[in-house]
């Protein structure tokens, strides 16, 4: 099938700076949930506010459902949802109203049903009546993610929906976007948090200084979460690795005062009994042992640190 969403090559520069977006290609599925992950300034914004038609990309194509985003603005427009990481509401506007003028304002039949649906599944139907400055601002981030499903795109794409709510908010959000996937609708988010792209995410892609450094199944990257470091601190430290050990995957630290050994918890043997043997049988002396697991952080951090 042909992916829903097909960025090719895209490539944006703002008038000063290096290149916010650099050949960025990225092929996303119909019905998959997508987390971009990525820090301050990576382009996840740039990316998102280009295939809604927001900036102008330099270079590069787009296509939503078949429809090129520049050429076929209007059919592209009209699959899309977004709710943007900037708060823009109208502040005098009911709470009601505005979500029902975006429906409107899509070319949609009126559908009050849908709208009471999905004011509800938000918590905001209690509130439809408040006027929006009077929301507090987790309120009305919940308006800006009414305003886009009451369009029913089949594109949704959240630009850091969570960033300073609340855990309540922040669950709420997973819910509504499990629904969603259960309706089929394809979803784009972007995230500082690693623990909502595990939550939610089918694929997660790590974006850094406007280049995709990784796209992949979540359930692949958790795996690589099997792999445990282990911190073998030595009485007396080293000038280099001796020769008996060089079949470990052992590296050591700048002062020699520390080995680190990385090993597969899944696996049936991890090699520590043996480790700590071989050590001893070259003559070195261990102080002290540490383990950890290595999370989706550590393997987001690597990636970004490595590139930059
Ligand atoms: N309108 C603009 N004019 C000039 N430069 C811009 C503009 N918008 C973004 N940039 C630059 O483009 C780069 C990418 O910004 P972008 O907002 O896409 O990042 P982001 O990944 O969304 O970051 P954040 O996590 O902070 O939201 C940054 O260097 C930013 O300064
Ligand atoms: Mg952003």
């Amino acid at each position: 099938m042909a992916p829903i969403v097909d960025i090719k090559s895209l490539t944006k520069s703002y008038a000063k700076g290096p290149p916010a977006l650099n050949a960025v290609s990225l092929q996303i599925e119909k019905g998959e949930i997508l987390a971009l992950l990525g820090p301050n300034g990576a382009g996840k914004t740039t990316l998102i506010s280009i295939i809604c038609g927001i900036v102008t990309p330099s270079s590069g194509t787009v296509t939503v459902g078949g429809h090129d985003i520049l050429t076929d603005y209007r059919a592209a427009r009209s699959m899309i949802g977004l709710v943007p990481q900037e708060v823009m509401l109208e502040p005098f506007e009911t709470v009601i109203n505005t979500v029902t003028f975006t429906r409107g304002l899509f070319g949609k039949k009126p559908d009050p049903a849908l709208i009471e649906r999905i004011l509800k599944s938000l918590s905001l139907w209690d509130k439809r009546n408040s006027k929006v400055m009077a929301l507090s601002g987790g309120m009305k981030r919940r308006v800006l993610i009414a305003k886009a499903l009451s369009h029913e795109p089949s594109v949704l794409f959240l630009d850091e929906p969570t960033a300073g709510v609340d855990v309540e908010l922040r669950k709420d959000m997973w819910r509504v976007v499990d629904e969603l996937r259960e309706s089929g609708v394809t979803i784009i988010l972007t995230t500082h948090y690693i623990e909502e792209a595990e939550a939610i995410a089918d694929r997660i892609g790590v974006i850094s200084g406007g280049q995709i450094l990784l796209v992949e199944d979540k359930a692949t990257l958790m795996s690589r979460l099997g792999a445990k470091e282990m911190e073998i601190e030595l009485h007396d430290p080293i000038d280099a690795l001796p020769e008996s050990l060089a079949g470990y995957n052992l590296s050591r630290s700048d002062d020699g005062t520390t080995l680190s050994y990385v090993y597969d918890t899944q696996a049936g043997r991890t090699g520590i009994t043996r480790l700590l043997q071989d050590l001893s049988a070259a003559g070195l002396v261990v102080r002290d042992v540490q383990t950890r697991q290595s999370s989706l952080e550590d393997i987001f951090v690597g990636l970004v640190k490595e590139k930059t």
